[in-house]
């Protein structure tokens, strides 16, 4: 097989998911914590990183060949073998998700998953329900649910260094750089991939994925009220009903009313 041979991946909304994902999450994770106008941003990362998920699930059934689930859901059989590969610095080549990234991939979007649930939940049970329509979903949430998120937040940032750390250990033992894949969207084939290039999905379907992001966006920014989230709720609801048992009582420290930053 000639060495040469590059062939079209990973397509324009796989690639923007990508790096829109990795940088909300980096903004996510320094400003995490509710104090004012970082808490802001720290609950708009969450909830851009949600349409992300959201954009993903369904692309992951409609994208491009290699964006597709059933590309990089491997079954434990060949997820072993390539571990057993690996180990003998024999691993197969793959053009998109080898087995153990797609396992990879499937982590970091569940985990992400959890954590905007969580943090959500624990938003609301902090009385932020007029900050954003998902924090008012959440009905009075759950207080509980701030331990894990911030648990859950620190456990990403480490998946997200396995992550990185896998792509450049890729890099320098298998000699394939998958971060210029992931920019240019071509991917230069080593010796024993498969070669078979398939078609990416349309511009127009990809456009049309992209014309209900926006949409999402807008529906959800439109109503997010950066003013309630900078402020720290008088009487959150979570403790409203609670207000005798002195154990939910809010452990910041700070005077009810007052302004979070
Ligand atoms: C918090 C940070 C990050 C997160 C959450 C993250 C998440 C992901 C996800 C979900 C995918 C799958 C893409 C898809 O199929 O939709 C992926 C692939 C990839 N990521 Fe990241 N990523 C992060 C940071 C980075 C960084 C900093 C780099 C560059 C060094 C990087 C390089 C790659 C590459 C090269 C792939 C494709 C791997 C392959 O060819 O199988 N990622 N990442
Ligand atoms: C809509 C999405 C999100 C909401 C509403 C949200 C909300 C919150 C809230 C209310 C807290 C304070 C929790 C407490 O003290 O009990 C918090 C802390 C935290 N969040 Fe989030 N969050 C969201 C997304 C994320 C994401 C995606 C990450 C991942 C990087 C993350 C990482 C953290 C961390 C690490 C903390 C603890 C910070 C500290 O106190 O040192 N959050 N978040």
């Amino acid at each position: 097989m000639n060495p040469s041979v590059s062939v079209r991946v990973w397509d324009l909304p796989t690639r923007v998911f990508h790096w829109l994902l990795a940088l909300s999450v980096l903004v996510a994770y320094v400003t995490g914590g509710e104090r004012g106008t970082s808490f802001v941003i720290h609950v708009g990362a969450g909830h851009l990183i949600l349409l992300l998920l959201l954009f993903r699930l369904v692309w992951g059934f409609i994208g491009s060949p290699h964006s597709r689930f059933g590309d990089f859901i491997f079954s434990a059989r060949s997820i072993w073998n390539y571990v057993k590969g690996l180990a003998r610095f024999r691993a197969g080549h793959f053009v998109g998700h080898n087995p153990l990234g797609g396992l990879m991939v499937l982590a970091l979007l569940l985990l992400l998953l959890v954590i905007v649930g969580t943090g959500l939940s624990a938003a609301a049970a902090r009385g932020y329900q007029a900050g954003s329509p998902l924090i008012a979903a959440m009905g009075s949430g759950s207080r509980a649910m701030g331990d894990l998120h911030e648990t859950l937040g620190n456990l990403i940032i480490i998946l997200a260094g396995i992550h990185v750390a896998a792509v450049l250990g890729h890099w320098l033992l298998a000699r394939e750089n998958l971060v210029r894949s992931m920019i240019t969207g071509r991917k230069q084939l080593v010796p024993g991939t498969e070669t078979k290039e398939r078609p990416l999905a349309s511009p127009a379907r990809a456009g049309a994925v992209a014309v209900l992001v926006v949409l999402g966006a807008l529906a959800v920014f439109s109503r997010f009220d950066a003013a309630t989230l900078m402020t720290r709720p008088e009487r959150p609801a979570s403790e409203a009903s609670d207000s005798a048992n002195p154990s939910v009582a809010d452990d910041s420290g700070d005077e009810p009313g007052e302004t979070a930053d």
